[in-house]
């Protein structure tokens, strides 16, 4: 079926797990999905996740039950997500892995032949079903085949070598987005009845961390100086296992510690066992924020053995042993390997409600882009989890939405009934948006555009690491400051793409923004530590939110959970 008069256009920007979860389940109800991103679907960060995703399905006969499964996410979150968004989530599970089995996803059996089910930091049961230490890209591969089914369809359109440039938004109201054309080499408007929004998180903030730099902030950063709301960008994860390289921090995955891996370091010729000593038999596998600010309280260098897991290596955690010996030269069979913290996700993102609408109406995010399910700290598997869920309930709520602007192939009707003509609507925008674009090209300067955010990754892991303070923050502020005075100056680079030219400024932003989140939780929880407020405050349970209006940042606590609901 191709796209019919009347049908929903669905725009997603992204096409990682869920941008594709979420065009499959827009096709899955006949609604026209467009699905863009620079790179093509096995490129997407998602293919990078290793260690598995979590239902309560109790394969391994431990008494599981998604009641457990909620306690443990709301206690890892140190019970700031909300109950009934993380209730929804862990309900709904069960259904997930089975939607992806029957879409081909090669999980790991039990001999009995059902999915085997590892542990994994934080959770009281074996819980995390996975494939090998490849999960991320198994689930990957199986969403492809689907989307391919819906594309031969014609109901799911895919635009690859797009960037996302800005959105068409009026009067609250999102109605498309600017979207620039690497092969035209333009700026082009795609109208559309919603926006989804599945960029992932901001490594480009830090540099070098666990994820891919294609996740780089930009349209989060972007959107927010529009007029859309983020959250908790203070919380971001620092994964305890990471194996430094010359081009990244490799992740070592927790399935590593969850078949048996010990973390240790050596004083006086002796090994110390110190997750061990402090928190007993489990202490190799608790919340991933505990597990981080014990190491870095060490001041020592850490090593994970995995050498008595024996044949385990093989059988079950193969793509970490090859990871070791390619990227470290480190045979896990036979030696330790030196691990330490790295950025690995971000609890933050795009303030959404229930249906992952933002504050502009029309305007989505799903999987990591959007707060929402982990509170100060997410359990890992429950990343895999959210993405799926997040694309899966984006596409229902847009659906339902009867009162939706929709029209015609792509003519939109306004909340006031009218359906104005497009081009006309945003002419102006559009027209301005271009002469700035075009108009980086006109110089002759060359300033490198990457080393400005090469300096602000700089900041970002000096003054917003696992442990900070007021005034480390004030100075990463000020630092911030700098940089976007430069870049508002600065123009085109022409040895890098028109991308990292036009989208530095916004990355800035959503950096200073995250620092200022930073100062202005004066208390200590999950994965944001303060040494100057090391206590916990209940007065504090809420989450953040932040503004932007005109250059100023506006940051207030959400204490009537206006987007719990
Ligand atoms: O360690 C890991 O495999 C990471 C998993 C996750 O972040 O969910």
């Amino acid at each position: 079926m191709s796209e019919v008069k009347g049908m929903k256009k669905i725009l997603i920007i992204g096409s990682g797990i869920s941008g594709m979860t979420a065009a499959i389940s827009c096709a899955q109800k006949g609604m026209h999905a467009i699905m863009v991103s620079p790179f093509m679907s096995e490129r997407a960060q998602s293919v990078m996740a290793e260690g598995g995703i979590n239902a309560a399905l109790d394969n391994m006969g431990e008494g599981d039950s998604v009641e457990k499964h909620i306690e443990d996410t709301l206690k890892g979150g140190n019970m700031l997500a909300g109950e009934l968004a993380v209730r929804d989530l862990c309900e709904k599970a069960p259904e997930i892995i089975r939607w992806l089995e029957n879409l081909g996803t090669v999980f790991s059996l039990k001999a009995d032949g059902r999915i085997d089910q590892r542990a994994f930091g934080g959770q009281s049961c074996r819980r995390t079903c996975y494939c090998g230490a490849s999960t991320g890209k198994q689930i990957v591969t199986a969403l492809i085949m689907e989307a391919r089914r819906y594309e031969a369809m014609g109901l799911i359109e895919r635009r690859i070598w797009n960037d996302f440039h800005s959105g068409l938004i009026r009067d609250g109201r999102c109605y498309g987005a600017l979207i620039y054309n690497e092969a035209s080499g333009q700026l082009e408007p795609v109208y559309a009845d919603a926006v989804i929004m599945a960029t992932g998180g901001q490594n480009a903030l830090f540099g070098k961390t666990t994820g891919s730099t294609q996740c780089d902030g930009y349209a989060a950063g972007r959107l927010f100086m529009q007029g859309a709301m983020l959250k908790n960008l203070e919380f971001i994860q620092y994964h305890p296992t990471t194996l430094e390289t010359g081009q990244k921090k490799m992740l070592v995955s927790e399935a590593a510690r969850g078949e048996g891996g010990r973390l240790y370091y050596e004083e006086d010729g002796r090994r110390v066992y110190f997750m061990e000593d402090m928190y007993g038999e489990k202490g190799n596998l608790m919340p991933r924020d505990v597990v981080s600010r014990c190491m870095y309280d060490t001041k020592r260098q850490v090593y994970l053995d995995m050498t008595m897991l024996g044949e385990k290596i093989d059988s079950k955690i193969p793509e970490i042993r090859d990871v070791c010996l390619k990227y470290g030269g480190i045979d896990i069979h036979k030696e330790s390997v030196p691990v330490s913290p790295s950025v690995h996700f971000f609890m933050g993102g795009f303030a959404v409600d229930a249906g992952h609408m933002t504050n502009i109406e029309g305007l989505y995010a799903v999987g990591e882009c959007a707060s929402r399910y982990h509170g100060a700290n997410r359990l890992g598997g429950n990343s895999l989890l959210a993405a799926v869920y997040s694309g899966m309930t984006a596409a229902e709520a847009i659906y339902a939405k009867s009162d939706s602007a929709v029209s015609e192939s792509s003519g939109i009707e306004t909340a006031s009934g009218e359906k104005p003509d497009f081009s006309e609507y945003f002419k102006e925008y559009i027209e301005e948006e271009r002469g700035k674009f075009f108009g980086l090209f006109g110089s002759e300067s060359k300033f490198p555009v990457m080393y400005l955010r090469d300096m602000a990754a700089e900041t970002m892991n000096r003054d917003l690491g696992i442990v900070r303070d007021e005034e480390q923050l004030q100075n990463g502020i000020a630092d911030l400051d700098y940089y976007i005075d430069l870049a508002e100056h600065i123009r085109y680079d022409r040895s890098v793409l028109p991308y990292f030219n036009y989208s530095v400024g916004a990355i800035l932003v959503l950096a200073k923004a995250t620092l200022i989140c930073a100062r202005e939780r004066r208390e200590s929880r999950g994965a944001h530590y303060r040494s100057d407020y090391p206590e916990t405050s209940e007065d504090m349970r809420a989450a953040t939110l932040i503004s932007y209006d005109d250059g100023e940042f506006n940051v207030s606590l959400d204490r009537e959970g206006r987007f719990e609901r």
